[in-house]
Order: C-alpha cells, then sequence, then structure tokens
C-alpha cells in the first residue's frame, strides 16, 4: 500500500516510517524537517520536505492510506503563534481530509492526543467523556477529530488519543515526561519533579508505532481510541529512574495541574497488545547515552528548538 505520512520526521514518524517500510509498503514522507530528517534512503520511501497547508503541492498519486502526524507538537510551543497552530494542526487536517475524500483515499488515521480531555476529576477517563481542552494545541486537536468523524461515510477513520509517548527515536524528543527525567538524570545527575504526584499516562513509541500499523491493518476498527496502558505518578517515574541511576530527586511546585488516568479498555477490545512499559523507555535511555548514541541537545526539545530558529514566525 502507498502511505501519505506528514510529520513523517518527528519524533514517532521517524520509528513509524522504516516500520512500514519493512511491511512492504511505499511510503510518501511529508513534513517541514524543522527537526531535521535521519531517514535513511529506501527504493519505497519519497521523502518530501514540505508544509502540509500547501495542501497542492503535496503528492497524493497513488496515495491509498493518510496517517497524519503532522502539528505543533505540544502546549508551549502551539503558544508561540496560535495562528500557525490553528493553520498546521487543524485547518491543514480538514484539507487532507477533503483532499482524501475527492481523490478517494478510504483510510485516514490521527494522531490526536489524549490532553484533549483537559483536567477530569473521574477516576478513568473514557472516550466518551466531555472534552475540555485547555491550550490551543488542544484545541486544535479536538476540532480536528470532530472534522475528521464528519468524514466517516466517506472513509476510514481512526483517531487515536496517545498519552505521554517515551523511549528512543532518531529524533528523539526530551521535552516528554520519561525521556526528561532520564536525560536529567544522566546529564544533571539530578532529576527536579515539579508536583509530583500529577498521574499521567504513558506510552512506549514502539507501541503507538505499531497502533498505528495496527489500525492500518484493522480498517474494521473505526472511531477514536485512548492509548494510554501506564497511569503513573512523574514522581514514580523519576523512582523508576533512580533504579538505574541513583541521583537525587528534588520536588517543586508545580503549575501544571493536570492529572488524569486514561482508560484504554475501549482500544484493548480491539485486540491490540502493547508490548513495552516505562521502565523498557527508561533503559533503553540509558543505553544509547552511556554507548554515546544520544546526548543532552537542543533540537531534542521543541520549545526550545522552536524559538531558536524562529519557526514559529
Ligand atoms: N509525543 C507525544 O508524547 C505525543 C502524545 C500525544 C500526541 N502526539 C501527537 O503525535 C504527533 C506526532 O508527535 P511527535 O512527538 O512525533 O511530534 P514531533 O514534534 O516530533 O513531530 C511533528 C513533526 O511535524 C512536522 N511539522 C510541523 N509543522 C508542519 C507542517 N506545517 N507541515 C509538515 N510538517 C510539519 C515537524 O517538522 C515535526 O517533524 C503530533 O501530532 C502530536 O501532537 C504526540
Amino acid at each position: 500500500m502507498k502511505i501519505l505520512v506528514t510529520g513523517s520526521c518527528g519524533y514517532k514518524g521517524h520509528v513509524l516510517v522504516p516500520k512500514l517500510l519493512a511491511k512492504g509498503h511505499k511510503v510518501v514522507a511529508l513534513d517541514t524537517q524543522w527537526f531535521g530528517s535521519y531517514h535513511q534512503s529506501h527504493q519505497n520511501l519519497n521523502c518530501v520536505k514540505g508544509d502540509v497547508r500547501n495542501i497542492e503541492s503535496i503528492p497524493f498519486d497513488g496515495v491509498e492510506a493518510i496517517i497524519h502526524l503532522s502539528s505543533i507538537a505540544n502546549d508551549p510551543c502551539g503558544d508561540l503563534n496560535p495562528k500557525l497552530t490553528w493553520e498546521v494542526s487543524a485547518l491543514a487536517t480538514m484539507q487532507l481530509a477533503d483532499q482524501a475524500k475527492r481523490r478517494g483515499i478510504k483510510h485516514f488515521i490521527y494522531a490526536s492526543s489524549g490532553s484533549v480531555y483537559g483536567v477530569k476529576e473521574e477516576d478513568q477517563v473514557t472516550e466518551d467523556l466531555e472534552l475540555k481542552p485547555i491550550s490551543e494545541y488542544n484545541k486544535t486537536k479536538m476540532v480536528s477529530e470532530r472534522v475528521l468523524l464528519s468524514y466517516g461515510d466517506d472513509m476510514v477513520v481512526q483517531i487515536v488519543r496517545p498519552a505521554t509517548v517515551c523511549g528512543l527515536s532518531p529524533r528523539m524528543r526530551l521535552d516528554v515526561s520519561v525521556n526528561l527525567l532520564t536525560m536529567q538524570a544522566l546529564s544533571k545527575n539530578k532529576i527536579t519533579v515539579f508536583g509530583g504526584d500529577q498521574t499521567r499516562p504513558n506510552i512506549h513509541i514502539d507501541d503507538i508505532t505499531d497502533l498505528y500499523i495496527f489500525l492500518l491493518e484493522n480498517p474494521q476498527v473505526t472511531g477514536v481510541f485512548n492509548a494510554g496502558f501506564e497511569n503513573i505518578s512523574i514522581l514514580d517515574i523519576a523512582k523508576t529512574v533512580t533504579k538505574y541511576i541513583p541521583v537525587e530527586i528534588e520536588v517543586t511546585a508545580s503549575n501544571d495541574p493536570r492529572s488524569y488516568r486514561v482508560n484504554s479498555d475501549k482500544l484493548l477490545a480491539t485486540g491490540f497488545r502493547p508490548k513495552k512499559s516505562v521502565e523498557h523507555a527508561v533503559r533503553e535511555i540509558i543505553e544509547a547515552y552511556q554507548k554515546g548514541e544520544l546526548k543532552d541537545e537542543d533540537r531534542f526539545y521543541n520549545l526550545k528548538w522552536m524559538e531558536k530558529a524562529n519557526l514559529a514566525l
């Protein structure tokens, strides 16, 4: 199958695209390449440096499925330039869906976010709860979901609300909790935790990328799915890291109240099973760092890099 992957040079895209190629798919990998591109050349890979907003420039010919990952991918980055955030993360999603319908592309997989729920009091956050997104980033995800669901009669629409992703990628992100805390221990010999008791769900990068492939292979599974399998506190993540790197954990006051437990029973009922844990991610990051394959670099922090390179203009 020929698949268009937007945001293909991001943290998830760099793990997903090689998996798709290994399965024999052809991939059109569209990305502005803000954080670089580390894909190895492959006869079935067409890397296109381009902007998802320039819909006419996207080579849709022969594309049978879209996996839409591109966005201004976290709260502080989304706040840098809300107009850009809405254009990239919401408007372009609608334009992609519109093109898919016009071109007879029958399969659309969307990377939404578990953050669409906002702050929830409920013990278990299930897909049917009211969405109360807080940031521009979360709001674009909520609106994109509704837009895509309106195309449900035209194509298979599969929407995933992933928890925070952890683990290694050739385009690493060190601004996501497990990766951040592990790198703090490695490069600063100390972990600083804001608040600490906020419970957050997590998912390993191998599981979230396997999930997109599972959905591609299971078009009968449609709708919206939470995808988070370990609901643990930030302090417990820090303690997991200190099992391997015994450093001090400093707990300071937090201004981020979000605490939630995602329930992924609906996804598990489809037959999908995660294979990895937060602890796998911690161990993999430590090993890569100790081998000299991973360093603490600015380009691995979305906000720092977007500000440094003036990407939000
Ligand atoms: N990483 C997580 O913890 C997490 C959790 C939930 C949801 N998500 C969502 O999954 C998706 C992928 O996340 P990620 O962690 O790989 O993020 P990322 O920031 O590493 O990747 C996003 C990619 O989109 C590209 N991009 C940005 N604007 C673009 C544009 N206008 N046109 C084309 N490409 C553009 C960037 O260059 C980047 O490579 C995002 O939509 C994100 O919101 C991520």
